[in-house]
């Protein structure tokens, strides 16, 4: 039929095309890669994924070594210890002991003389995947007694980001293959010499109606275009929303079902930003643009504002239902009791957080001003002015976090912690993780129903539970959703004014990375706030919002404005995240978005398994649009 159909389809059989032709890549190099796993076995030492083996060499005569680990990403950390040498029995025969170490980060190295806690040496090395490293400690005999540590690389470490870049390619291909044969489609040449070629009406049909409206290609008004907008007949649906939380959410969906396994595609271990910590805070923005914009068209409608809550608190509700089913899941670990059950989770929040601004935004919604709509001039902080009330309310909640987080004091931690405890600030306050935001939720919700392995557990060995969607973080999704709401604003208030709204996501995306700039004074740990996403602090919702304004910017004139690119594919998931957000959890160990890995250590595998799965939820989202299936609560 249109247009788009064709473009769809053609990206859904490629993206298929492509994942098969590189998991045939990927296993092709396998026979190559083959780690040392297994040659190893007597030294016992099994190397997981990113790790590298390290034989440490003591030649020190009647000196026994303890060997100290600390990553550099470990923000203040104690080192933790890795493995002892003895001293050799006698000179020339260095007794050896083989260790695993970490490849993700630089490591610290630190060897002591296990007798009188004496330096020996100490060294920083970024270690690569599977490699084989000799640390040798030899005494130098220069007149003083003295040691060297030398570090030897007895076997190359493989790439593990090569199938990355590979996976990068082909993405790149795939895209470069689509422009060519939409330019190819644009072409009236070609299409006569098609047409020619097969010499069939049907074809000719099929082709010129393939032509007939690209950017206009509709599906019950859902295509609308600003320019085709009536107020009051047709919702604005600007696509660029949409494909910015299909963005958001297919990235999500790879992310959480593991990223190939690299640490940048899981969340960070404390402070700091990762590509998994960026979707969740854009999806929140998303959703409060999408908020204002569907409230304003019901509204708009006639809708009575009492009819409005109860169905906005209906879907809260809903959303907190479905969100406390799939974070407890029963399969794997058994049976499930109900005085485990967590509480908080992705869904949850979602639900509180839509409901907070939407009720905000009915509250003390206005009409859009008449000299918006109808004159095409606003003015020029129309759209902040308006809704000053709001912004007094968020203004006084974004205090209450302030506030509880820096002096709610807190039974045996200091006030205003904000960091993971465990091993972190060389093992303090090994019971603080999280401060504020944990205590608050340890004691409203209780330790056993919240969730129980943090991102920090891993590199800051923290043993108490902590939950990354914590009651107090809810506060600043909130302040996340409502800057959503304003780009809202901004795309409504300035509809046909493509330069206004430009200037406005320019100055909301340089105002809030200053902010962010001040707050965490450009480093990771050292800010008043640093970026942290199991807190959602203030600085990391100014900077993700920063960046979800950046991305408006980019994405409103290319696709809205300009019909440069239609969204796709991302626009389909967008357009039924509900479904492909609860999907993806549910099916989560269902072939074939899981299978058993021929090589479980291997990130090669993992990517492909998890590029194939997002694939497919993209292919599902496809299908559900074609079919005009969407799930809406
Ligand atoms: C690592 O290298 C050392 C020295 O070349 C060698 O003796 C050892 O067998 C290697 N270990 C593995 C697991 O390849
Ligand atoms: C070093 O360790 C070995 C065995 O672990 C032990 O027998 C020896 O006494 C230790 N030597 C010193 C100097 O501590
Ligand atoms: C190793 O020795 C140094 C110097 O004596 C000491 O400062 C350091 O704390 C020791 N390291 C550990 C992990 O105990
Ligand atoms: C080196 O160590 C040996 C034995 O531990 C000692 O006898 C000698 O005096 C030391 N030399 C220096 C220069 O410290
Ligand atoms: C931290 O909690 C654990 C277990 O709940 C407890 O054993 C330990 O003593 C606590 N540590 C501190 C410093 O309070």
């Amino acid at each position: 039929m249109s247009w788009a159909r064709a473009a769809g389809r053609a990206l859904a059989a490629l993206l298929l095309a492509a994942s098969a032709l590189s998991a045939a890549l990927l296993a092709s190099g396998d026979a190559l890669e083959r780690g040392p796993r297994g040659l190893d076995r007597k030294k016992h030492v099994e190397l997981k994924m990113d790790q590298a083996l390290l034989l440490i060499q003591n030649e020190l005569l009647g000196t026994n070594l303890t060997v100290y680990w600390n990553s550099e990403r470990c923000y203040r950390c104690l080192p933790q210890v890795l493995g002892s040498v003895s001293g050799p029995g006698k000179p020339g025969k260095p007794s050896v002991a083989p260790v695993a170490v970490s490849t993700q980060h630089s490591s610290i190295l630190q060897l002591n003389d296990t007798l009188d806690e004496r330096e020996v040496c100490r060294l920083t090395y970024k270690f690569g995947e599977f490699g084989n490293y000799s640390l040798l400690v030899k005494p130098v005999h220069n007149g003083v007694n003295e040691t060297a540590c030398e570090l030897v690389v007895n076997k190359n470490p493989v790439d593990s980001n090569l199938p990355v870049y590979i996976a990068l390619l082909v993405g790149l291909a795939v895209i470069i293959a689509v422009c060519f044969l939409r330019f190819l489609l644009s072409l009236d040449d070609f299409n006569n010499w098609i047409s020619k070629a097969i010499n069939s009406r049907e074809t000719d049909r099929l082709i010129n109606s393939e032509l007939g409206s690209p950017s206009r290609a509709g599906l019950s008004g859902d295509d609308a275009q600003p320019e085709a907008w009536r107020p009051s007949v047709v919702p604005l649906r600007l696509r660029c929303v949409d494909t910015f939380r299909g963005l958001a959410l297919i990235l999500m969906v790879f992310v959480n079902y593991g990223g190939g396994k690299y640490w940048y595609f899981k969340h960070a271990s404390w402070n700091g930003l990762t590509v998994a910590d960026l979707v969740f805070p854009w999806f929140v923005f998303i959703m409060g643009s999408s908020i204002f914009l569907s409230m304003n068209s019901i509204l708009q409608r006639g809708c009575s504002k009492f009819r409005l809550l109860r169905k906005i608190a209906w879907r809260s509700f809903l959303l907190i239902c479905i969100g406390i089913i799939i974070v407890n899941p029963n399969y794997c670990l058994g049976p499930l009791s109900w005085d485990k059950v967590r509480i908080p989770g992705v869904l949850q929040r979602l639900g509180a957080t839509y409901f907070v601004v939407a009720v905000l935004e009915l509250l003390f919604a206005k009409p859009v001003p008449e000299s918006c709509v109808s004159e095409r001039r606003c003015p020029s902080l129309q759209d902040i002015t308006s809704s000053w009330p709001q912004w007094l309310v968020i203004l006084v909640l974004e205090s209450i976090w302030l506030a509880l987080t820096f002096f709610l004091p807190v039974p045996g931690c200091p006030t205003g912690y904000l960091g993971p405890g465990g091993i972190g600030d060389l093992g303090a306050y090994p019971n603080c993780t999280g401060g504020a935001a944990g205590y608050i939720d340890r004691l409203l919700l209780g330790h056993d129903h919240i969730y129980q392995h943090p991102s920090s557990t891993v590199l800051y060995h923290t043993t108490t539970a902590y939950d990354p969607e914590s009651i107090l973080g809810t506060i600043n999704s909130i302040v996340m959703a409502f800057l959503g709401v304003q780009a809202g604003k901004i795309l409504l208030y300035y509809k046909d004014q493509t330069k206004d709204i430009l200037i406005r996501f320019t100055a909301w995306c340089c105002f809030l990375g200053l902010i962010s700039v001040v707050l965490t004074k450009v480093s990771e740990n050292e800010g008043f706030v640093p970026v942290n996403k199991n807190l959602w602090s203030i600085s990391y919702v100014t900077t993700l919002s920063s960046f979800a304004f950046f991305i408006l910017l980019v994405l409103y004139p290319i696709v809205d404005v300009k019909g440069l690119w239609t969204g796709s594919p991302f626009h389909y998931p967008g357009m039924n995240s509900i479904l492909v957000y609860v999907g993806h959890e549910v099916f989560k160990n269902y072939f074939p978005f899981q299978w058993r890995l021929q090589d479980n250590q291997s990130h090669k595998e993992h990517l492909v398994q998890n590029l194939v799965a997002t694939a497919l939820w993209v292919l599902i989202a496809y299908v559900l649009y074609r079919k005009k299936v969407f799930w809406k609560i």
